[in-house]
Order: C-alpha cells, then structure tokens, then sequence
C-alpha cells in the first residue's frame, strides 16, 4: 500500500515525490504502469495542479497516455500546442498564462498554466509529461528543476526497455 509522506519545506516533498518514483521504475517494466503511477504521485506531491499526465509520441503525433484530471484532447501533431512545441524545441516549455500563448490548446478550461517537459529515449523524444494548474505563473524553476530529475529517471527506465521512440502498441 502507498503511504504518502509528505515533510517540511517543498524541497524536502519533491526529493520524496523523486525517490518514491526512481522506486517504482526499478521495481516494475511495464510502461502504462509506471507512467500511471508517475502521474498519481506528482499529482499528489505537487500542489495546485488541475491535470498531470503523459503523451506518447507515435508517428508524428502525441497521443494521450496515463494521466491524472479531466479527459483530455487525444492527439497533437508536433509542433502545436505547448505539448508540440515541446517536442520540436526538444526542450522543456513553461507557460505562465496560457490564454496568451498563441496556439494553445485548451483541454480543461480550469487551466491557466502550464508545464511540459519532453522526455526522451536515449537521444529521441519518446513523449511529454505535461503539468496543468489552474494559478497563473504556477511553475517555477524549483518545479522544472525536479520535474526535469524526474524525466532523467523515466529516460534511464526508457532507454533499457526493448520498444523504441516512437512508441508504437
Ligand atoms: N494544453 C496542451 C494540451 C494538453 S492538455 O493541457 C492536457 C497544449 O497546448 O499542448
């Protein structure tokens, strides 16, 4: 049974919420396992989010995968969104206040800020990890400081695993 320990500053939360997550990905293969999992805990550890969740690259299109929250659109073409652009900038994309990013796609309307972070196997973009909340200028750099520890972990997981970026099922 999970037991959430939450201590102290949120310095001291995230390194939890980064232990608890390096455990179940040395514990466990199975992809939509983990990814389930990951989703539950940093929707747990992380404070004043409305969606956290997973999308899988599979020829040239992000499709939805594990997540915490609302349902959600299904497939982004790379290069749209904050999620697309996330992947074509190979590079984590904050949004302070999503209602003046160009382009958004608007999933949950309790939304007003955003995270991705790509993730990566070995060298290629394998998906996103995308955090939604609904405060503005929600994610600071301590966020993306351990979110991005935490997709360090999913890509030492991903790159032992025999499937291949993209993902195909
Ligand atoms: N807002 C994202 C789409 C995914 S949802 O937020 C779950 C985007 O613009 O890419």
């Amino acid at each position: 049974m999970f037991h959430l320990q939450k201590e102290g500053s949120i310095e001291k939360s995230y390194e939890l919420m980064v232990q608890t997550i390096k455990m179940m990905l040395e514990d466990e293969k199975d992809i939509i396992a983990n990814f389930s999992n990951i989703s539950s805990v940093i929707n747990l550890y992380v404070d004043k989010l409305n969606w956290v969740g997973f999308y899988i690259l599979k020829e040239n299109e992000l499709v939805l995968g594990p997540f915490q929250g609302m349902p959600a659109c299904i497939r982004i073409k790379v290069g749209k969104g904050i999620c697309g652009k996330a992947v074509a900038d190979r590079n984590v994309v904050i949004v302070e206040n999503v209602h003046a990013f160009p382009g958004h796609i608007a999933c949950d309307s309790a939304t007003n800020s955003e995270m991705v972070l790509p993730i990566f196997q070995n060298e290629e973009v394998f998906g996103v990890l995308d955090l939604d909340s609904p405060e503005i200028n929600r994610f600071t750099d301590l966020e993306k400081q351990y979110l991005i520890e935490v997709g360090n972990l999913i890509t030492v997981f991903l790159s032992k695993q025999s499937y291949k970026a993209p993902f195909h099922n």
